[in-house]
């Protein structure tokens, strides 16, 4: 007998490869990267940089790695870049930006991640003299991940665009769900990706490649990213394996990121039925679910949930994550809503 299938919404990295994706990935032409002779690599960069209205773009092994390299185009050690308390680049990409490349870093206070150009005005300090540390770059996440998949709004990032070109400090989007944020308002890609010096993408995430992101900016910046990322150790040689699963992902998947959102909702939707105050159902926008496990400890319920066969991340000590993607149908995560929302009664 075979196991039940674990409905598992922990995230949207968890997706295996097609068998389509496998076979774009098996027949990839492929060269030496290191020496600028992978063509599927080239191809994915040149295709993803114009996606995005930049010059060039660099593959990527992690989105942390294309942040990392990103910020540091923009910020010189012992310098700050500012963002938001729930930023990714400051929970959660292990201290790379302080613990590689010596920046600082300092966060406004923000609902849900998400974008507000009094609170980024209110911090930013660049050329702050002898004694202060002088503020870089802005960075921003969009869709924000620890803020349950929220789109940041238009109108706020042009005006901190704005901010930072006023102010001469570099502007940073961490983009690894830009996609869904593309596809739940219909602003372009390359429109989000002007207003930024350096973007980075993922097409692990939703996209449901097994690995890559790409980071874009100007020619200028990413000959200095490749050499970085190659002092880093984060050269690769024959990569175009892992380049075509990405273009493959772009031609097949970007557009039924819909349905992801669709099942959030679902999923959402399940939960309130059984426990009202559990998700408030307005700040599900894209495809993340934060669910409010009230008294109970995120940690139990998400055992609980595992032993019932749902997959949730237990994020905060009363927060659990759930992330729709392309290996869990509509109808599973309405089941999945439905054991969590029990769980909370
Ligand atoms: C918003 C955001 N940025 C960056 C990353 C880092 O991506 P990776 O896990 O590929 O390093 C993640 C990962 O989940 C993310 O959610």
């Amino acid at each position: 007998m075979t196991a039940p299938k674990m409905i598992d919404l922990r995230s949207d990295t968890v997706t295996r490869p097609t068998a389509g994706m496998r076979a774009a990935m098996a027949e990839a032409a492929v060269g030496d990267d290191v020496y600028g002779e992978d063509p599927t690599v080239r191809a994915l960069e040149e295709r993803v940089a114009a996606l995005l209205g930049h010059e060039a773009g660099l593959f990527c092994v992690s989105g942390s790695l294309a942040n990392v390299l990103g910020v540091r185009l923009l910020v010189e050690p012992g310098q700050e870049v500012v963002c938001d308390v729930l930023a990714h680049i400051a929970r959660a990409e292990m201290g790379a930006h302080a613990a590689v490349h010596g920046l600082t870093m300092r966060t406004w206070p923000s609902v849900r991640g998400r974008l507000d150009v009094d609170q980024v005005a209110s911090i930013v300090t660049p050329s702050a003299g002898p004694y202060l540390v002088s503020t870089a770059a802005v960075a921003v996440e969009n869709t924000h991940n620890f803020g349950g998949g929220i789109v940041q709004d238009l109108a706020q990032l042009e005006a901190v665009a704005e901010l930072c070109r006023e102010r001469g400090i570099g502007y940073h989007l961490d983009g690894a769900r830009l996609w869904n944020a593309h596809v739940t308002t219909g602003v372009e890609l390359s429109r989000y990706g002007a207003l930024f010096d350096t973007v980075s993408v993922c097409f692990s995430k939703g996209l449901g490649a097994p690995v890559g992101s790409m980071l874009v900016s100007t020619a200028a910046h990413i000959a200095r990213a490749r050499v970085q990322r190659k002092r880093l150790g984060a050269g690769w040689r024959q990569a175009g394996m892992l380049a075509a699963g990405a273009s493959y992902a772009l031609d097949h998947h970007l557009t039924r990121l819909a349905d992801d959102h669709v099942a959030a909702r679902g999923f959402a939707a399940a939960v309130v039925e059984r426990a009202p105050s559990a998700v408030d159902l307005a700040t599900v926008e894209t495809n993340v679910v934060m669910v409010d496990t009230g008294p109970q400890p995120a940690a139990t319920v998400a055992a609980a949930a595992a032993r019932s066969g749902v997959g949730v991340s237990a994020l905060g000590p009363h927060l659990v994550r759930a992330v729709t993607h392309l290996d869990v149908t509509v109808a599973e995560c309405a089941e999945a809503g439905r054991v969590v929302g029990d769980l909370l009664r």
